[in-house]
């Protein structure tokens, strides 16, 4: 099955309103891109970028929702507020969270099961420390991050769910995996997929994120389970994010 790519910019916690603004109008100038493109915002600027994309192909996520509904929960937006700003996506998991603000596999399930039900596609972020992978433990991390999803959402939700896969000693260090590694653990969460549903393990996409940069995008796209890219750095800089998607 031939699955489009998508390549979503995960600016972090960067930006501001003149340098979006210069950032967008330069990916909107780019005008037609040979894959799915999307740009998760700041909270604060998605208003800016909602209005800045009208007319254009990128779509718009966030970098996080609330696993609530709405309420007493201090400093949480829900998946609803994000969808009335226009959000198609949200990053659900990034290694960030987890590490270094305590969410857990459950939490993370939760939000992709809120995330859905506000009609928003959770990009869900997995991925193993340099530890875990010098221990020979990224198959087994990687299945249990993806396994508390799973349980949580059933595999039917994951038509609507994109997986990005982040190994987390590659995330902002320069230091990619090759192809070849990445390869092998998207292979094996499209298998873990398949053992339940192989239509659905087959349309799944699954990006590959973690110091993705013009130099690198087109070989590691070019592998048979790499169907994009989530990109942190190279995501603010419209010349090398456009390379990227081009890349596609
Ligand atoms: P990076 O970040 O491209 O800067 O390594 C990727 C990510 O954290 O999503």
């Amino acid at each position: 099955m031939s699955r489009k790519k998508i390549i979503a910019g995960n600016w972090k916690m960067n930006g501001g309103l003149a340098a979006n603004q210069a950032l967008v109008t330069a990916l909107k100038a780019a005008g037609d891109l040979p894959a799915d493109v999307a740009v998760c915002v700041p909270y604060p600027y998605l208003a800016q970028a909602q209005q800045l994309l009208q007319g254009s192909a990128i779509a718009l996520g966030a970098q996080n929702v609330s696993e609530q509904t709405a309420g007493a929960f201090t400093g949480e937006v829900s998946g609803e507020m994000l969808r009335e700003f226009g959000c198609t996506y949200a990053i659900v998991g990034h290694s960030e969270r987890r590490t270094l603000y305590g969410e857990t596999d459950a939490q993370i399930a939760r939000k992709c099961v809120r995330a859905q039900q506000a009609g928003l596609v959770p990009i869900l972020c997995i991925g193993e420390t340099l530890a875990e992978r010098e221990a020979n433990r990224t198959e087994t991390v990687v299945a249990e991050q993806l396994d508390a999803v799973l349980s949580a959402t059933g595999i039917a939700a994951f038509a609507n769910i994109v997986i990005a896969y982040e190994p987390v000693w590659a995330i902002g260090t320069g230091k990619t995996a090759t192809p070849q590694q990445a390869q092998d653990v998207h292979a094996f969460i499209r298998q873990r997929l398949a053992a339940q549903d192989a239509n659905i393990a087959a349309q799944v996409r699954i990006q590959y994120g973690g110091s993705m940069k013009p130099g690198n995008a087109k070989e590691l796209m070019a592998m048979p389970d790499i169907d994009g890219g989530l990109i942190g750095g190279a995501s603010l800089v419209a010349e090398d994010f456009l390379a990227i998607c081009k890349a596609a």
